[in-house]
């Protein structure tokens, strides 16, 4: 039997996709490898999102190409977003590429394995389903810390926001099953893990419909409730929400679980409202302001974080400086900051012009960078005296004698490791603080 060794880019989602290929190349035989020079095969689960994450993949290749030469039997196959955006294509222009698998098509790995080595071929297998959800497969926890796990309890989006490839890579919307997502996450919890982050391209518009003849749906706040009853000891955690279906159930559902974790990833990409229009976002600033009104209605201590993109065709300054409006009115505990990449097939490509200089993307993105830093710090320097549960996960990056975790809002603590372990639960006072990271002591 082979070995297969697996390299992961780009978002949780990714990971979890990684987990579930090493379940079901397992079953078939096959054994996942943790040294690459191991390896018979290389399977590289790619993301599509933006030009540079593609170009990074593409340098990969390029490195790869001397461990080729000394193995001449090892074979890389392309996994993931670039796989199903560029499909057999993908193989003219890399060479050393000998198979491609879109995310809905992991079930047919095994097969291509064979194929590929025993007929010397190369293979693409890039059809999207409309209802995959690989529900029954158990994820082999690949890079866990036997603490966290995640769970994908959903699968495309067709939101269709005008820059993103998303919906062409992943297909429709779909859901799994909630029973096979409530046995999954107790069993984790039977294992020993402590914490467990329910994912989704669209989290929160999970919907799923019974089809036993009793019409029951189960809707995404219905399904946090069960997971959340499994043990007050698992804390539930779940990315990524859209404004548009971030409802006052949720809220309500979250703030009633202690152990549902008081933290929401919710994207605003502009303060503009033109700009939240051509991007086909499905609400406007003051939607988006009214929501974050409800987030802190309901659960005062939540933080909330956001993912934002700078210079989208035809953002004029003013536009700019709305998103830093936002930014400033919401005070966001962390954002991740883009720069526009126009990519293929999009709403975007079809209809409209990438007619921001990119030196001028780079100006209002390192400006909204900026803001956030000043932000962050000053949130966190809020937190100084407070003492929070934490979740120890494991030792500090800088030194032996201290513990990191993270408390119910995400936010990571580094304190003194006294006689904690990984595993427990803690109470750590805040002392001091960067605009990354609190640090405090164990009380
Ligand atoms: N260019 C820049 N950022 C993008 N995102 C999605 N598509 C693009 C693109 N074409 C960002 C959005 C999204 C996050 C996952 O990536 O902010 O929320
Ligand atoms: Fe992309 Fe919009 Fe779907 Fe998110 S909601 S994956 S940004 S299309």
């Amino acid at each position: 039997m082979s070995a297969v060794y697996i390299e992961t880019y780009g978002c949780q989602m990714n990971f979890a996709d990684s987990e579930i290929v090493a379940s079901l190349l397992q079953k078939a035989g096959h054994t996942v490898a943790s040294d690459i020079e191991q390896a018979d095969y290389i399977l590289i689960n790619t993301c599509a999102i933006r030009d540079n994450a593609e170009q990074r993949i593409r340098k990969r290749l390029r490195e790869l190409r001397a461990l080729q030469q000394r193995h001449r039997q090892v074979r890389i196959g392309i996994l993931g977003c670039m796989a199903e955006r560029l499909q057999s294509q993908l193989m003219v222009e890399e060479e050393n590429v000998s198979f491609v698998v879109g995310p809905d098509s992991y079930r047919s790995l095994p097969l291509i394995l064979d194929r590929v080595r025993q007929e010397n071929v190369k293979a693409a297998e890039t059809q999207l389903s409309t209802t995959e959800t690989y529900a029954d497969i158990e994820p082999v926890r690949l890079s866990s810390n036997g603490i966290s796990a995640y769970i994908s309890i959903m699968r495309g989006c067709q939101n269709y926001c005008a820059y993103c490839v998303v919906p062409y890579t992943r297909g429709r919307e779909r859901s799994r099953d909630p029973q096979t997502i409530v046995d999954e996450a107790r069993s984790l919890f039977n294992q020993g893990y402590k914490e467990v982050t329910l994912l989704g391209q669209n989290v929160n518009s999970y919907r799923f419909a019974s089809l036993d003849g009793n019409e029951v749906t189960v809707d995404f706040p219905e399904l946090m409730h069960r997971v959340a009853e499994i043990s007050p000891l698992l804390r539930v955690r779940f990315a990524t929400s859209h404004p548009k279906d971030l409802s006052d159930k949720l809220l309500q559902v979250m703030a009633s679980h202690d152990n549902i974790c008081k933290c929401i990833h919710l994207p605003v990409q502009s303060g503009s409202d033109r700009m939240l229009k051509l991007m086909n976002r499905h609400y406007d600033s003051a939607w988006y302001l009214d929501r974050i009104a409800a987030i802190r209605r309901y659960m005062p201590d939540c933080s909330i974080t956001t993912d934002v993109i700078a210079g989208f065709c035809s953002e004029t300054e003013e536009e700019h400086q709305m998103t830093l409006d936002i930014f400033r009115k919401v005070r966001y505990d962390y954002a991740y900051m883009f720069k526009f990449s126009m990519r293929p097939d999009t709403y975007a490509a079809k209809h409209l012009h990438d007619d921001i200089p990119e030196a001028e993307k780079t100006r209002r993105l390192e400006e909204i960078i900026a803001l956030q830093g000043q932000i962050a710090l000053e949130n966190n320097r809020n937190e100084i005296g407070k003492t929070f549960e934490v979740l120890v996960e494991g030792e500090s990056h800088r030194s032996k004698q201290q513990l990191f975790g993270r408390n119910s809002q995400n936010k990571v603590i580094v304190f003194d490791r006294q006689d904690a372990q990984p595993g427990q639960y803690i109470h750590v006072k805040v002392t001091d603080c960067t605009a990354a990271t609190l640090k405090g002591e164990i009380v």
